[in-house]
């Protein structure tokens, strides 16, 4: 039998639910995108967010902690991995994955096989570390090094469509899906450890208190009020989000 590889959210997953709820203004551009579908294969689904209501939804998810955290209402999860769906050709109207293709293993296959299983599009939210523009970098230069490493090829990805469009995502000030970009206004969140409990980087970057010290020696001080508040007068920010909408065929 082949080994199969170890789920980091089985580590890092845990209390997910907490802190990451779908935001409904994302939740609506996630939905804009799936159009007038009827069926949708929700590739490392999680614990379900922006799966679309009035639609046959089933998630593939590779984490058991994930899986444990979905509502008893939520649609039929299987365990799995984007790299392999357990799924025929063309067994879906549409495969969504949202802010997931960062922890794949071979986003190149999962994107395949995405296609591979969706009739008609793949819609795919996540970030583009090369237009990424986000403060939080200027205190912790590591997290947008592990962006620059594991952030998709969103052009690359656009391409293996008959068509597609890199759509922007603006981040509301009050973004209540607690992802990395979500408290751009609110800076004082990335002190708090239950905030960083809810964001992988805090996770996968080791080297962060001095950045973290720095970021609240500068909130007491009133330097980040003058070097970044500007920002508190913005509703929405473009911090590099973008949803891919690829047509199959
Ligand atoms: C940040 S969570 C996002 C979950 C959900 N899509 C959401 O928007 O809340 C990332 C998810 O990707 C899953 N994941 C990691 N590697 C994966 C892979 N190779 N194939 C499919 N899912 C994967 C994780 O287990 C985790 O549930």
């Amino acid at each position: 039998m082949t080994k199969q590889p170890h789920a980091i959210y089985d580590d890092i997953g845990i209390g997910y639910t907490t802190r990451r709820q779908p935001d409904p203004r994302v939740a609506n551009a996630v939905r804009g995108a799936l159009g007038n579908v009827s069926s949708v294969l929700n590739v490392g689904a999680g614990a379900g967010s922006y799966e679309p209501q009035g639609c046959n939804v089933v998630a593939l998810e590779p984490s058991l902690e994930m899986l444990q955290q979905r509502a008893e209402d939520a649609a039929p999860a299987v365990q799995g991995w984007a790299e392999s769906i357990p799924f025929a050709d063309d067994s879906f109207d549409a495969c969504l994955a949202c802010l997931t293709l960062h922890h794949w293993r071979d986003q190149r296959a999962g994107v395949e096989e995405m296609i591979r299983v969706a009739r008609e599009r793949v819609v795919i939210f996540t970030f583009d570390a090369r237009v990424q523009s986000f403060w939080l970098y200027d205190y912790l230069p590591e997290f947008a090094a592990l962006d620059r490493k594991i952030g998709p090829d969103v052009d690359g990805i656009a391409s293996r469509f008959s068509s597609a469009e890199v759509l922007p995502v603006p981040i509301p000030h009050n973004c209540v899906d607690g992802f990395l970009g979500a408290y751009w206004r609110r800076p004082g969140a990335y002190l708090d450890t239950a905030v960083q409990a809810a964001i992988s980087s805090f996770s996968l970057v080791k080297d962060r208190e001095q950045g973290l010290a720095r970021l609240g020696d500068d909130l007491k001080s009133g330097l980040w009020r003058l070097r970044y508040g500007e920002l508190l007068d913005r509703r929405e920010l473009d911090l590099g989000y973008r949803l891919i909408v690829g047509v199959c065929r």
